[in-house]
């Protein structure tokens, strides 16, 4: 992983804010990485990091089993910047003092400047608003440190070793809950670190394409492409490095939404030029889903079928030497957090890639190190519609999971209309880039209505809608009464096979977002 962008590592003590630091860096135009609380300081002098920042983390310093970093980092001469685990670390480490509490000290809280010439505060007033969550506090500072701040819960909030630009912190600068955080980030990278803001998308296309044209060379590259933001960002920027020697596969698999398989292929066969396979395989997986009820089977079929169709379309392109995958950089952190910390457990559930395993390719993954807003980012320095940037996620088995019981053409059919109907209002609103998911389910089971004098035994389509940052917890959306009532209009008198609308108001956990 070379990078020729100045760079600020992180190292990972379990916190669950350690991507929101990584994050925060790379708002600031500055590269980071995420590396294990016990990567060697001679390991991390060979990185040149501009800078260090040691994170939170849910354990007690003087625990045998705490995580601890090595003690040479801090003569590297590289600046140090530890955040509450990692300031009580600091203190530890170097010959100071923390005190072990049962009492926590958790939410907003008033810092009180001491200094006046702090670099890390430089441009601040005498107190700030900040955002607490530990219990141990570093009682006596170490050796050659000054205090730079306290609150009325701890003497020593913040401390500096000026000489060794050596920094603590007791709080959070990277939630939003502090909020002039950034500056005390911006101030450690630019003011201390001396770091250039060389990081932008830009400058990242044109090393990944110089670098991608180096490592395929004359070689041929296959792609999945779903639609989806990753791999179509992915595709595009391939595109750009290599042009044909790049093929992309897109694969029907019958359970796509409304005009979905005819807007990938105007998109990027003929507006982005792509070399574009188009697989309509429908029947074959319609066939095999015929009869299935049980959720994990129809999941194991379409995964299984996407697999072998792909195998077919790739084996009549020829030789083909590399895989290009839109993986990102959360699915490859590895944690390392020594108490399987929160940090631990934030891993991408459900997407797994779900490519072939047996076929010798070797990977090209260009955003490896990349957020998933950097690379919306990337998609739209490379001109890809909005549509496709700001795309809600969709699940690999698509409407399967969407239509309780089995998959029929009838049944996938309305509930496109349906879906369609939720969609096209949500938009129309202007809410669908504020929320996570929103989209039609349906409910095979008939309920009575009336149509004119008619009695009418129609199907029930519910309106999930969910605002969520990572789809591991969501809370379903308070949607306007007034948008709901145009949905549900809207499906009842235009879609047919449907007479009752309801709306999901289950949060996950104890639901989950589809309904399977
Ligand atoms: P649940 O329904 O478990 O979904 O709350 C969490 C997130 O994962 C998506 N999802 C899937 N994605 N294959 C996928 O690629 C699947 O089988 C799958 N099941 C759920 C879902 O849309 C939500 O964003």
């Amino acid at each position: 992983m070379k990078t020729s962008h100045e760079l600020v590592v992180i190292l990972d003590f379990g916190s669950q804010y350690s991507q929101l630091i990584a994050r925060r860096v790379r708002e600031n135009s500055v590269y980071s990485r995420i590396l294990p609380f016990n990567t060697a300081a001679a390991e991390l002098k060979k990185l040149k990091p501009k800078g260090i920042i040691l994170s939170g983390g849910p354990s007690n310093v003087y625990q045998d089993d705490a995580p601890r970093c090595d003690k040479k980092i801090f003569g590297l001469g590289v600046p140090v910047l530890g955040i509450c685990y990692g300031m009580q670390l600091e203190a530890f480490l170097l010959d100071g003092a923390v005190e072990k509490s049962d009492h926590r000290e958790y939410g907003k809280q008033e810092l009180v400047l001491n200094v006046k010439d702090s670099l890390l505060f430089k441009g601040f007033g005498a107190k700030l608003a900040v955002w607490m969550s530990h219990g141990d506090k570093v009682i006596k500072l170490p050796k050659g440190f000054r205090t730079v701040g306290h609150s009325s819960n701890s003497a020593i909030s913040a401390m500096e070793n000026k000489a060794k630009k050596i920094f603590g912190l007791q709080f959070h600068p990277e939630v939003v809950h502090t909020p002039q955080g950034n500056q005390i980030i911006k101030n450690f990278l630019f003011a201390i670190c001396k770091c250039s803001a060389d990081w932008t998308m830009e400058s990242f296309i044109a090393s990944q394409v110089e670098s991608i044209r180096k490592t395929v060379g004359k070689g041929k590259v296959v792609c999945g492409l779903s639609g989806g933001v990753d791999s179509s960002v992915a595709a595009v920027l391939i595109n750009k490095a290599i042009g044909d020697q790049l093929t992309c596969i897109f694969v029907n698999n019958g359970v796509l939404r409304k005009n979905e398989a005819e807007k990938v292929v105007a998109t990027f066969r003929d507006n982005f030029g792509l070399n574009l396979v188009y697989a309509d395989a429908t029947d074959r997986f319609l066939d095999k889903l015929k009869g299935v009820e049980d959720p994990e089977k129809k999941r194991k079929i379409i995964g299984g079928e996407f697999i072998r169709v792909f195998e077919d379309e790739a084996r009549k392109i020829g030789t083909i030497d590399f895989l290009a995958q839109g993986t990102l950089y959360p699915d490859v952190i590895e944690s390392v957090s020594a108490k399987g910390g929160p940090s631990a457990t934030i891993k991408s559930h459900h997407n797994v890639g779900g490519l072939p395993k047996d076929m010798k390719f070797k990977l090209i993954e260009p955003f490896r190190e990349l957020f998933k807003d950097e690379v919306r980012e990337i998609g739209r320095e490379l001109g890809l519609p909005k549509e496709v940037i700001q795309r809600q996620p969709f699940p690999g088995p698509g409407l399967a999971v969407r239509i309780l019981g089995e998959i029929t053409r009838e049944r996938l059919a309305i509930l496109r209309e349906a879906d369609d109907r939720v969609v096209a209002e949500v938009k129309k609103a202007g809410l669908y880039e504020k929320i996570w998911q929103s989209f039609a389910v349906l409910l095979p089971i008939k309920t009575v209505g009336v149509m004119g004098d008619e009695r009418t035994y129609e199907n029930v389509i519910a309106v999930r809608s969910v605002n969520s940052t990572d789809g591991m917890t969501a809370d379903w959306t308070r949607l306007p009464y007034d948008l709901l009532e145009v949905i549900s209009n809207r499906i009842i008198n235009e879609v047919k096979g449907v007479n009752r609308v309801v709306y999901d108001i289950s949060s996950k956990p104890p639901s989950t977002i589809e309904w399977e």
